[in-house]
């Protein structure tokens, strides 16, 4: 980081870290004190792992808050950028008291997408600011003003409800578009025209409808077991979003099924993996569909070779190559799992003579079909 380089690949973010270093407005320390001293505001955005029963664990976060309890002044916004769920507020205040830390609450959640971080931060949506000090809520909303946003203030709960509320719906939708893409398949609709059809109802909308492996990730997974969790110990019963979860876990399974009826038994087959990412223009692997699907067809007996542009993974049974096609030469099937661009821009003659196989299967429905069947290649998409 001091390099200016981030730990990870996310466009447009290393230069900005280095114009920060260089102009002296971004400093590294190893200290939570050295960073939280005299400061106006401070963000705490450490990890919030899920713990064993699928709620989410708060105890870096109290750590942070803790570790820093000394050094904050009076009523400054101790501003928690992490994703906790509805009711850690509480426990985080529980803390600030116990610490006899002077800061205030300010639960103010981020929005950002991986891949398109930089954007998410500079041009947000909406900025939430929960807090029960107007004083610190407003410190914050300055802190915002530059951004243009409109803001949402709000109190802590709440703030903490709309961050989970949205990545439940964003996953809803995608599980929405991937259960009508199975029903395409079904009756031979083409899921394209299906969702362009459904998607120009304003009341609907395009965005977040396009069929795939599942949703995979850091954050929607994790999101809603988390929060059937924090319903739950309300005594409250998600059973909307344990269908998501319940449907998006078998999604996988559906790619591997369309794998096994292209190529019968997989066992003893090699598949040519393009894409380990959980999405495009990330190196995250984190519960990535393309995983779940590659351990799925290993477990099947399958040899996988992938590549991937930005993520590397130590994954027992996956061998990873450096390029597409080093991925497609001489295997019997080949899935695309994440859609990076440069595999849409694949020669598809070139894969055809590389590939002892014949067929494709396009988890992302990334390709251009025809280009692949004018190849001589079977094409197997989601719903096309
Ligand atoms: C998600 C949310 O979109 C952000 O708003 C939120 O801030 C973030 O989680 C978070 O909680 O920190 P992200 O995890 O970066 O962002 O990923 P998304 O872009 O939401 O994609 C999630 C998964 O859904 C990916 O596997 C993606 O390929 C899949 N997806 C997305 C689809 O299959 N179809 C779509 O139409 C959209």
């Amino acid at each position: 980081m001091a390099a200016g380089r981030a730990p990870f690949h996310e466009p447009g973010l290393d230069p900005l870290v280095a114009k920060g270093i260089s102009r002296g407005l971004l400093s590294l320390h190893a200290e939570n004190v050295v960073a939280a001293g005299g400061a106006r505001a401070v963000f705490v955005a450490v990890p919030t792992p899920p713990g064993d029963d699928g709620a989410v664990d708060l105890s870096i976060v109290e750590a942070a808050v803790r570790s820093i309890a000394g050094v904050v002044t009076e009523g400054v916004p101790v501003v928690i950028k992490s994703s906790v769920p509805p009711g850690s507020s509480r426990r985080i205040a529980a803390v600030l008291e116990e610490t006899a830390s002077l800061g205030s609450l300010v639960i103010n959640p981020e929005f950002l997408q991986e891949g398109l971080a930089v954007r998410g931060v500079l041009e947000p949506a909406r900025v939430v600011i929960g807090s029960d000090d107007p004083q610190a809520a407003a410190v914050v909303a300055a802190l915002h003003e530059p951004f243009g946003a409109r803001v949402v203030s709000t109190d802590p709960a709440s703030a903490e409800l709309i961050k989970y509320a949205a990545n439940a719906y964003l996953a809803i939708r995608v599980t929405f578009a991937n259960t009508v893409a199975g029903v395409a398949d079904a009756v031979g609709a083409d899921i394209a025209d299906v969702l362009e059809g459904v998607g120009l109802d304003p009341r609907i909308g395009r965005h977040f409808l396009q069929p795939g492996p599942g949703y995979g990730g850091s954050c929607l997974p994790k999101d809603l077991t988390a929060l059937i969790a924090a319903a739950a110990e309300h005594g409250v019963d998600l059973k909307l979003i344990a269908a998501v979860v319940a449907a998006n876990v078998e999604q996988a399974g559906r790619v591997v099924s369309k794998a096994r009826q292209a190529l019968g038994d997989p066992s003893g087959k090699s598949i040519g993996l393009l894409g380990l990412a959980f999405k495009a223009n990330t190196s995250d692997t984190r519960e990535s569909p393309a995983l779940a699907v590659a351990r799925r067809l290993i477990e099947l007996g399958a040899r996988v070779r992938a590549y991937d542009p930005a993520a590397r993974v130590a994954e027992p049974g996956v061998e990873q190559v450096s390029s597409a096609m080093e991925a497609v030469t001489g295997v019997d099937l080949v899935v695309v799992a994440t859609e990076w661009a440069e595999f849409a821009d694949l020669d598809w003659e070139q894969v055809r003579d590389a590939m002892a196989g014949k067929s494709v299967v396009d988890a992302r429905n990334l390709l251009d079909k025809e280009a692949v069947v004018a190849a001589g290649l079977e094409y197997v998409g989601m719903g096309r």
